[in-house]
């Protein structure tokens, strides 16, 4: 090791790391919102498997969770775990939603993620958290829309993920819904549909599946 390492530069290391990683995810939240706001954002979708990419999500917010006192739970039903979609995506909805639980979870709370098989995957992360009034949901979901009162602004954030979840749900021609109880909590489900898959493993949206055609 070079330098000294001590607690308190310890205590630097993490605090320089931390700014880098949240740059990073913040220029990342505005390209992304950028590209799909622009009708560039393409879709790379392949058969992953479901469960490892949530594990990791969760991996990704472990230590949050445990300063902020919030229990983590992952439940994958045995038919969710492949999935078609675009891995990266998919994790990048369970990261902005599992990290938007967090910071709204108070100390004790819980933030749950489940995986099930409806008509295609069925998403949910779901919390124990702050909530969020009916006045405001109806707005939230629409880039840079936060939820305006002193406990929101304390906390650091740009209102660009959930406007990213619903972007890439909405990719795959699935969706995202936000329900939420003020003081009791809130849920979003995210429903990716089962997709047509070619010879070339692509996956072809509903509206892209051609009718087989009379030949004569
Ligand atoms: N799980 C949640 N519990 C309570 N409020 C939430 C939750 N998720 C999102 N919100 C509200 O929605 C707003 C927008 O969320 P988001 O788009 O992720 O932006 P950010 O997290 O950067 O503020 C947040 O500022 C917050 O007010
Ligand atoms: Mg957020």
């Amino acid at each position: 090791m070079f330098g000294p390492t001590g607690p308190r530069s310890q205590e630097y290391s993490r605090l320089i790391h931390e700014s880098g990683a949240h740059l990073l995810d913040l220029i990342n939240s505005v390209l992304d919102m950028s590209k799909i706001e622009a009708g560039k954002f393409e879709l790379a979708e392949d058969l992953f498997d479901l469960e490892e990419t949530a594990q990791s999500a969760v991996r990704f917010l472990k230590i949050p969770a445990e300063r902020a006192g919030v229990a983590l739970s992952l439940s994958v039903a045995p038919g969710a775990r492949l999935a078609f979609a675009d891995r990266r995506a998919v994790k990048q909805i369970l990261i902005n939603l599992l990290s938007n639980g967090v910071k709204y979870t108070p100390p004790g709370g819980e933030v749950r993620v489940t995986a099930d098989v409806r008509q295609g995957v069925e998403i949910v992360v779901a919390d124990t958290g702050t909530g969020i009034a009916a006045a405001d949901l109806a707005r939230l979901g629409r880039p840079f829309e936060q939820v305006e009162n002193a406990e929101v602004r304390a906390k650091e954030g740009t209102g660009l993920g959930l406007a990213l979840v619903k972007s890439l749900a909405g990719l795959h021609g699935g969706e995202a819904v936000l329900e939420s109880v003020l003081g009791e909590g809130t849920r979003v489900t995210v429903r990716l549909p089962h997709a047509a898959v070619n010879a070339q493993g692509e996956r072809l949206a509903p509206a892209k599946i051609l009718p087989f055609r009379a030949v004569s």
